[in-house]
C-alpha cells in the first residue's frame, strides 16, 4: 500500500493571533492594495494575510505580539515615526507602506545588530534551512555586518545538553522572549526566564538551572517557538531537516493532539504539534512530541513466534504458519470446550477500525459475544452513568469549549499529568479569571502552580466521591440555588421529584458526611455556592471517579449536578470525562463490550442484531459474552480455554495480579499482538506483532469525541498492519474478511452505525477531524451535545446513595492506598520506560504523608512493604505532604513496582471496573524485596530466556 506524503512545509505564520472571533470586519490599505480583516487584527496579520510578509522575529502566531525586535517596522500615514506591525492594530481607512528604502535601512540595521552577535556557522547549523534567523537576514537584504566579534559577545556561551530531547545553545539565543513567552503562554508552566537587562540579558530556565533540573516539563513549546538554532531538538540535529511529513495523530493519551511527523525516508526526525490540530492548536507534551523512539526499539518482536506451553522457547515462523497455529488451536479448544470457552480482548491503544475488525471476528469467526475492551478496567462507568442520566455515552463538550466557562469542577483527575496538552488550555482559562474547583485526595498541581490556585480544594478521603458530590447538589437544592427553569423545561419531572426528596435528606448534608469525607463542610458548602453562581459551570472527571465500587454511581452524581444547576447544553459548560488513553472512547463505540455491538446499541435488540448479522453473513449471539474479570474468573474455573489480546497488558494493568496470572497461566491458547514481549505476552503461546501508530492507518477517538485521522508515515515493521493481522486470523479461521484499506472498515461502521453515518476518510481528510455524531443532522459533526434536548430527550436525575465501599481500613491495614500517572511515563509504561523519559521517572514510589511515615520509622528513600489482603510489594518511600495523613499513593507505570499486586477484585457494582483507587493496605520499612517480586524476577528471567532462543535459534542446545 502507497503511503500519500504531504510537503514539509508548514502552515504560513501570520505573525500574530487571530483576534476574538466577531463579525466586524474592517478595511485598510497595504502597499496600495485593500485588504478586508476583522477587527482587532494587528497590522502584521492584515499584511499577512493578503501574500506580504513583513519581516518578524520576536512575533509568531501562537503568542501574543511583544514588539521587542523592531525588524517589522512600517510606515502608516499620519503616525509618526516607525511603528512596529506586530503591535499595531488595523484600523479602517489606514494606509501602511511595508517597505520603502528607510524601511529596509532601519531593518538592515536592525538585521546586522543581532547578526554581530551571533556564530556565523550557518553552514554547520543543524537548523541550517530551517531557521528564521537566516531567512530574516535574507528577507531585509543583509549584505555585511560591519560591527565585528571584536567587542563583547556571547558566542562562548556554554550548551545545555541536559534535555534527552532538545538542546539550548545560548550562542544562538537573540534574546527575543518568544521561548520565555510559549512557556508562560502555551504551556503555562513559567519556567523561562530572560535574566538581566541590556547585553546581559539572558535566557534562563527556573532558577539559573540546566533544563533537566528546572521546572520545565519538556512539551516542546518553547523548541517550537525559537526562530533560531538555540533550542534545537535532538532528532533534528542528529538527522538533519527533514524533507516531508504526514499529519497523524498522538497515540497516547485521550486528548488526541495533532501532529506533523516530519521525516527523512522512513525516519522521523521529529514530531511537530499540528497548528490546525483541533484539540491541541499546535501544542504538545513531552510524551506526543518526543517520545516516540520505542517504535524502532531494539526490543521491538518483528516476527511472528509460537509456542506450545509457556515454559518451552518461542519459535519465529511465517505469517502463515503463525495463523495457521493460532486459527487450529482456537477451532480445537472450541470442539471440545464448546463455543463460548474463547473470547478477545482489544485495546484503547488500537485504531477504531482494528478494534471495529476484533469485535467483528470474535462475534462472526468465534460466534459468541466474549469481547471486552481495556476501557472495563477505566471508563465503562463513564458509558453506563452518562447513558443512563443523559442519553450518551460520551463527554459532552468540546475540549475548546473550557475557554467559556466561568468556573471549573476538576474531580479525580490530574489534568497536568494525564491531559498535559488540555491543562495548559485550562489553566489559560483560569488565568484569563475562571474559578477553579478540585475534588480529589491528592494535592495535585492544579491546586497550586505558577498563576493558578484553586478556589477551592475538596481533599476527600478516597471512596467518598459520592458523598461529597451529592453534598455539593445537597447544598445547591437546599438553598434555593438550582437552575429551575432548566430543570423545569429540559429534565424529567418524575426523576427529579425523586431524586429532589433524596438529595434534600440531611444524611446528604456536608455536616452529616463530614466525618466520613474529611471535607470540612464550609468548604463544600462554599464551593457548591461558587458553582452554582456562575452562568458557566464545566465539570471534569477522571479514573479517579470511575475506579471505585461506586464509580457509576459517582457519575450519575456528576450528571446531576451538572443538570440542577443547567451547566448542560451549550459551551463553556458540560460533563466531560477525561478519557485515559488515545482511543478509549472509540473503543467503546466500536462495540467491543460483551453485551453492546457498534454504536452502544444492545446485543439482545433483534433488529440490531439482524442488521449486522446480516451485513456479516452470520447469526449474531443474542447473550451477552463475558467481561474481563469474568474471563479471568472461568479460566481459573477451567470453562475458558484461549484468548486473543490485541495491545493490551492486561497482566500489568489489571488489578489482583496473582488472580490475573493464575488466569492467563490456565489458557491453552493465548494469542498476544503486540509490540514488545509485554507482560502479558509472558503467558502467550503465539506472538502475533503489531504495528506502532506510526505504521499504520486508521483512526482514533478522543474524549471530546473526535475522530482525527491515524496515517502511516512508515511501513509496518513487520510486514502487516494490525488490521491486516486480524482478518488474517480470521480468514484462516475460516470467516475471511475482505478489506483493502481501513477506509473501507469505517464505511462499513458508517453503514451500520447512525452517529457515524457522515463519516468517511475523504471527509475526515478535507476537514481534519470530526466530532461524532457526524450524520444528516449534523454534516461535520456535532461538538456540543444535548443542546436544546438530552439525547433521550428529558434528562433523567438519578437517585444516587452514597455506599461505602467494602475495602475499609482496618487495624491490619490501617492505610488507604490510591494511585495515578505521572507526565512522563504512559500507563504500564511499555513504550515510555522504552524511551528517554525514564530521565524523570525510572521507578514507581509511594508517596507518604510525614506523620504516617514518622509512626512507622519510615524515612524518606527507605524500602517499604506494602501489603494488602491481595498481596504485598515493595517499594521506595518518598515522603510528601501532598497527601493526606492515612492515605499513600503510587504509580504504576514499571512492572517490578506491583501495585496490582497489592490491588483487589472490588469493582463498580454495574460495570466490574476495577476499584484500583482504594485499597486497605499496610506500609513497613522492609530491607528485601517481596516474594512477588522475586518470582516475578525469576519468571522475567526465564522468559527473556525463550524469546532470546526463538531470536538467536544457535543459541539452543
Ligand atoms: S519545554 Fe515547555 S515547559 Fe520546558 S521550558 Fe520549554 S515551554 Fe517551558
Ligand atoms: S532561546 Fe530562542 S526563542 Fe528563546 S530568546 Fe533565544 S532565540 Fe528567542
Ligand atoms: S497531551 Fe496526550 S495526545 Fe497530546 S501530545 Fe501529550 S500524550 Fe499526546
Ligand atoms: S516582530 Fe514585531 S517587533 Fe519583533
Amino acid at each position: 500500500m502507497s503511503t500519500v506524503y504531504q510537503s514539509y512545509e508548514r502552515a504560513p505564520d501570520l505573525g500574530t493571533p487571530a483576534p476574538e472571533a466577531g463579525t466586524k470586519l474592517i478595511t485598510l490599505t497595504i502597499d496600495g492594495n485593500e485588504v478586508t480583516v476583522p477587527e482587532g487584527t494587528s497590522v502584521m496579520r492584515a499584511a499577512a494575510l493578503s501574500n506580504i510578509n513583513i519581516p518578524k522575529l520576536c512575533a509568531t502566531d501562537s503568542l501574543e505580539p511583544f514588539g521587542s525586535c523592531r525588524l517589522c517596522l512600517v510606515q502608516i500615514e499620519g503616525m509618526k515615526g516607525l511603528p512596529a506591525s506586530c503591535t499595531t492594530e488595523a484600523r479602517p481607512g489606514m494606509k501602511v507602506t511595508t517597505q520603502n528604502k528607510k524601511i529596509a535601512d532601519t531593518r538592515r540595521g536592525v538585521m546586522e545588530l543581532y547578526i554581530s552577535d551571533h556564530p556565523l556557522d550557518c553552514l554547520t547549523c543543524p537548523t541550517n534551512g530551517d531557521c528564521e534567523l537566516q531567512d530574516m537576514a535574507g528577507a531585509v537584504g543583509l549584505r555585511e555586518v560591519r560591527y565585528g566579534y571584536k567587542g563583547e559577545n556571547h558566542l562562548d556561551a556554554k550548551k545545555d545538553t541536559s534535555n534527552p530531547y532538545f538542546t539550548f545553545d545560548p550562542s544562538k539565543c537573540i534574546v527575543c522572549s518568544r521561548c520565555v513567552r510559549a512557556c508562560d503562554e502555551v504551556q503555562g508552566t513559567f519556567a523561562l526566564t530572560i535574566q538581566g537587562r541590556g547585553f546581559e540579558s539572558k535566557v534562563s530556565p527556573s532558577q539559573n538551572q540546566s533544563f533537566l533540573d528546572s521546572e520545565c516539563v519538556s512539551c516542546g513549546a518553547c523548541v517550537q517557538a525559537c526562530p533560531t538554532a538555540t533550542l534545537s531538538e535532538v532528532g533534528l540535529i542528529e538527522k538533519g531537516v527533514p524533507e516531508h511529513s504526514v499529519i497523524t495523530t498522538c497515540a497516547y493519551c485521550g486528548v488526541g493532539c495533532s501532529f506533523r511527523a516530519e521525516m527523512k525516508g522512513q525516519e522521523v526526525v521529529r514530531m511537530v504539534p499540528n497548528k490546525d490540530g483541533h484539540a491541541n492548536h499546535g501544542h504538545s507534551c513531552v510524551k506526543g512530541r518526543f517520545s516516540f523512539g520505542y517504535a524502532t526499539h531494539k526490543d521491538r518482536i518483528k516476527k511472528p513466534m509460537i509456542r506450545e506451553t509457556i515454559h518451552e522457547p518461542w519459535r519465529e515462523v511465517s505469517w502463515d504458519e503463525a495463523f495457521t497455529f493460532a486459527a487450529n488451536k482456537i477451532k480445537g479448544i472450541q470442539a471440545k470446550y464448546g463455543k463460548n470457552s474463547v473470547g478477545a480482548i482489544t485495546s484503547s491503544r488500537c485504531t477504531n477500525e482494528e478494534v471495529y475488525i476484533i469485535q467483528k471476528l470474535v462475534r462472526a469467526a468465534f460466534g459468541n459475544n466474549n469481547v471486552d475492551t481495556c476501557a472495563r478496567v477505566c471508563h465503562s462507568p463513564t458509558g453506563f452513568g452518562l447513558k443512563a442520566t443523559l442519553g450518551e455515552s460520551a463527554g459532552t463538550q468540546s475540549f475548546d469549549s473550557v475557554m467559556k466557562s466561568d468556573v471549573i469542577v476538576i474531580i479525580g483527575a490530574n489534568p497536568t499529568a494525564a491531559h498535559p496538552v488540555f491543562a495548559s488550555q485550562m489553566k489559560r482559562r483560569l488565568r484569563q479569571g475562571a474559578q477553579l474547583i478540585v475534588l480529589d485526595p491528592r494535592e495535585i498541581d492544579l491546586v497550586r502552580s505558577a498563576h493558578v490556585e484553586a478556589d477551592y480544594h475538596l481533599q476527600l478521603r478516597p471512596s467518598t466521591n459520592v458523598a461529597v458530590v451529592n453534598a455539593l447538589s445537597h447544598v445547591i437544592m437546599s438553598e434555593g440555588l438550582q437552575n429551575q427553569k432548566f430543570i423545569d423545561e429540559r429534565c424529567d419531572p418524575e426523576g427529579f421529584n425523586a431524586w429532589k426528596e433524596f438529595i434534600l435528606d440531611p444524611v446528604n448534608s456536608p455536616e452529616h458526611v463530614f466525618e466520613e469525607t474529611g471535607v470540612s463542610p464550609e468548604v463544600v458548602r462554599g464551593a457548591a455556592r461558587l458553582f452554582a453562581s456562575k452562568p458557566n459551570g464545566a465539570i471534569y472527571y477522571g479514573l479517579g471517579v470511575t475506579e471505585h465500587s461506586q464509580g457509576s454511581t459517582t457519575v450519575m452524581a456528576i450528571a446531576n449536578l451538572a443538570m440542577c444547576t443547567g451547566n448542560i447544553g451549550r459551551e463553556g459548560v458540560g460533563v466531560n470525562p477525561l478519557r485515559g488513553q488515545n482511543n478509549v472512547q472509540g473503543s467503546c463505540d466500536m462495540g467491543s463490550f460483551p453485551h453492546e455491538l457498534p454504536g452502544y446499541r444492545h446485543v439482545s435488540d433483534s433488529a440490531t442484531r439482524a442488521l449486522f448479522g446480516t451485513t456479516w453473513g452470520v447469526e449474531i449471539s443474542a447473550n451477552p459474552g463475558l467481561r474481563i474479570p469474568n474471563m479471568f474468573d472461568a479460566a481459573v474455573a477451567g470453562t475458558f480455554k484461549a484468548m486473543y489480546i490485541q495491545g493490551e497488558d492486561v497482566a500489568q494493568s489489571d488489578p489482583d495480579t496473582h488472580h490475573v496470572t493464575a488466569a492467563l497461566s490456565s489458557l491453552e491458547c493465548m494469542i498476544v499482538q503486540d509490540l514488545f514481549l509485554n507482560e502479558t505476552a509472558k503467558f502467550a503461546t503465539v506472538f502475533l506483532p503489531g504495528s506502532s501508530f506510526l505504521e499504520k492507518n486508521g483512526t482514533f477517538t478522543n474524549a471530546e469525541r473526535r475522530i482525527s485521522p491515524v496515517r502511516k508515515v512508515m511501513e509496518p515493521l513487520a510486514g502487516l498492519e494490525d488490521w491486516e493481522v486480524t482478518q488474517e486470523l480470521s480468514k484462516a479461521l475460516g470467516y475471511p474478511m475482505n478489506y483493502t484499506h481501513p477506509r473501507e472498515i469505517m464505511d462499513e461502521i458508517a453503514r451500520l452505525t447512525p452517529t457515524f453515518a457522515g463519516i468517511s476518510y475523504e471527509k475526515l481528510d478535507r476537514l481534519g477531524s470530526i466530532q461524532w455524531p457526524c450524520n444528516d443532522d449534523a454534516e461535520n459533526g456535532t461538538p456540543t451535545m444535548h443542546i436544546g434536548e438530552f439525547v433521550r430527550g428529558k434528562g433523567l436525575f438519578k437517585v444516587t446513595p452514597y455506599v461505602p465501599t467494602d475495602e475499609v481500613t482496618t487495624r491490619m491495614y490501617p492505610l488507604l492506598l490510591t494511585t495515578g500517572r505521572i507526565l512522563s511515563q504512559y500507563n504500564v509504561g511499555a513504550q515510555t520506560r522504552r524511551t528517554e523519559n525514564g530521565k524523570w521517572h525510572d521507578e514507581d514510589v509511594l508517596e507518604i504523608h510525614p506523620h504516617d511515615a514518622e509512626q512507622r520509622g519510615i524515612e524518606d528513600g527507605d524500602w517499604v512493604g506494602l501489603q494488602s489482603r491481595a498481596g504485598e510489594t515493595v517499594l521506595r518511600a518518598v515522603i510528601s505532604e501532598r497527601i493526606q495523613p492515612g492515605v499513600v499513593y503510587t504509580t504504576f507505570h514499571h512492572p517490578f513496582s506491583g501495585a496490582n499486586v497489592v490491588t483487589t477484585d472490588n469493582s463498580d457494582w454495574a460495570t466490574n471496573c476495577p476499584e484500583y483507587k482504594v485499597t486497605a493496605v499496610q506500609a513497613s520499612k522492609v530491607t528485601k524485596l517481596s516474594d512477588w517480586q522475586m518470582k516475578f524476577a525469576k519468571f522475567t528471567d526465564e522468559q527473556l530466556e525463550h524469546l532470546r532462543r526463538a531470536r538467536e535459534p544457535q543459541a539452543i542446545g
